[in-house]
């Protein structure tokens, strides 16, 4: 009797689960479906430091590339904690090229006011205008960047979120730009990404990207392209993290 119970439950939730999958990879299948602007429209990627791209963004910048927005990637600093910043220029202009954004569609900001440090609290309107020139120059109709908590709780990545954000609430965005957000998921899940797939397809998300084992070794190659950081716990990073394969974010 208890066999069949547990049977019954079993199917059930796998059938949901399925249904749940199925429903996802519909929506995701064109950019309106998604929420998203249209094929054609531009993105932009707002990172702090080379190597946020690879080790937190890659579901989504394949994932826009599949659904066929342009990408362009802005970095706010060299990743010069270590006096490395030359190196991981070059590494970081690597790495996109591996995602798909070619040299020409990333800028790289190398300004004393935004260092690559945990301990100081950039200017919240010094990046926000920074920003809104860019999104201006380059005609950007989607901002994608960090969450409130910044996936690590760096204070580089939370700085980004307070400038879009400023520039959302303050209206200042241009008409028809919206911003997604990467949502930041406890340690336990961003660590065991096959644990983590049954969570992030219970939580509420606007889009979500997962990518096929093809993009995951793309992806993997973009990290590997940080050879300056590649030590022995981010190789496990790569190995174990979720937002190697799965990304899912919101809309401001
Ligand atoms: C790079 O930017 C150009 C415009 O400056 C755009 O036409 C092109 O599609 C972009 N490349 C990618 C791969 O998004
Ligand atoms: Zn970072």
């Amino acid at each position: 009797m208890e066999v069949v119970a547990l049977l019954c439950v079993a199917v059930a939730v796998l059938t949901w689960g399925f249904l749940r999958v199925r429903d996802l990879a519909e929506r995701m299948r064109s950019p309106e479906q998604a929420g998203l602007p249209g094929a054609g429209s531009r993105a932009l990627l707002v990172i702090a430091h080379p190597d946020d791209e690879a080790m937190f963004f890659a579901p989504t910048v394949l994932g826009l590339a599949r659904l066929e927005q342009r990408v362009f990637l802005l970095c706010f600093s060299t990743g010069n904690y270590y006096n490395q910043g030359e190196i991981r220029k070059k590494e970081l202009l690597q790495s996109c090229d591996v995602l798909g954004i070619p040299p020409p569609n990333v800028t790289i900001i190398d300004n004393s006011e935004f260092p690559d440090d945990p301990g100081v609290q950039w200017d919240t309107e010094h990046v926000a205008s920074t920003l809104l020139q860019h999104i201006k120059v380059n005609d950007i109709n989607l901002v994608v960047t960090f969450d409130a908590e910044g996936v690590t709780g760096h204070n580089n990545h939370i700085a980004l979120y307070k400038a879009v954000r400023a520039l959302h609430s303050e209206g200042k965005l241009p008409k028809g730009c919206s911003v997604l957000t990467l949502q930041s998921v406890n340690v336990l899940r961003k660590y065991l990404y096959f644990l983590d797939l049954p969570w992030s397809l219970l939580s509420p998300q606007d889009v979500f990207f997962m990518l096929t084992s093809q993009e995951v070794a793309r992806a993997k190659k973009a990290m590997s392209c940080h050879h300056s950081q590649l030590l022995w716990f981010r190789r496990l990073y790569i190995i174990f993290s979720r937002y190697m394969r799965i990304n899912s974010l919101q809309f401001l």
